[in-house]
């Protein structure tokens, strides 16, 4: 098996002034320095769009990568109130975020939409983190596996590969509720997505990363990342406290 590098992700989601965002980046930042360049994961911060300049400078030179949280299809043009791939690339951002499920629940994104923006995150030279994740009541309809098949295949890029993208699996019924999944529900999905998406990618699908997100915890995090297919986290509301992302990370060593 490829040894996969975990990889510990904050999503801020719309959380944050200005102060907030640079006291949490430099937190992070001078965190992950003590914990030396040879910390076997990779850390990424997602902050809301007006934060990335600041949070971008807040972390230099720390290892900390910074990702925006969505993106628009297209390079440029009468879009307003969207943000491109290429301006997050310009603003330093190595990531983006598509198809969170509060952006396919509030903003109704399909599929095809999140497809199209993470070929056109690809395109721009950005990493993607495509999520993924069930509902309370496809879960108790036992529709989970095929729904995140579904959702998978309708949203994976072309030319995703290992080295430019993530997949998110996110059970929407454990976003910001306090209810995580138990290891054994979390690996029973990432092995179903990994074995999807050798039949989409082929061997590629042994090096993707596949994270888990769903009110994941310092407490929490160590059992879930200790299953076989789960390389990591995407974090929300403990990602906005210094010590717990810390914490988590801590816990992918
Ligand atoms: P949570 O959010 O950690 O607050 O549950 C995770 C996410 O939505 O990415």
């Amino acid at each position: 098996m490829t040894a996969r590098r975990p990889l510990i992700a904050g999503n801020w989601k719309m959380n944050g002034l200005a102060a907030d965002g640079r006291a949490l980046a430099s937190g992070v930042a001078e965190q992950r320095k003590t914990m030396g360049a040879d910390a076997p994961f990779d850390m990424l911060v997602c902050p809301p769009y007006v934060l990335i300049p600041a949070v971008v400078a807040a972390v230099a030179g720390s290892g900390v990568e910074v990702g925006g949280q969505d993106c628009h299809t297209a390079e440029k043009g009468a879009h307003t109130g969207d943000v491109s791939p290429a301006m997050l690339k310009d603003a330093g951002c190595d990531y983006v975020i598509v198809g969170h499920s509060e952006r396919r629940t509030d903003h109704g994104e399909t599929d095809a939409l999140v497809k199209a923006k993470a070929e056109a995150a690809l395109a721009a030279g950005l990493k993607v983190i495509v999520c993924i994740g069930e509902t309370l009541a496809e879960r108790e309809a036992g529709l989970t596996l095929d729904v995140n098949r579904r959702q998978l295949n309708g949203s994976l890029p072309a030319g995703a590969s290992a080295e430019n993208c993530v997949i998110a699996y996110e059970p929407v019924w454990a976003i910001g509720t306090g209810k995580v999944a138990t290891p054994e529900q979390a690996q029973e999905v990432h092995a179903a997505i990994r074995s999807e998406l050798k039949g989409l990618v082929g061997g590629v699908a042994e090096g993707m990363r596949i994270l888990y997100g769903g009110s994941m915890k310092p407490g929490n995090a160590a059992e879930l990342m200790a299953q076989t297919d789960i390389d990591g986290g995407l974090i929300g509301g403990a990602a906005l406290k210094v010590e717990d992302f810390i914490g988590i990370a801590e816990a992918a060593r």
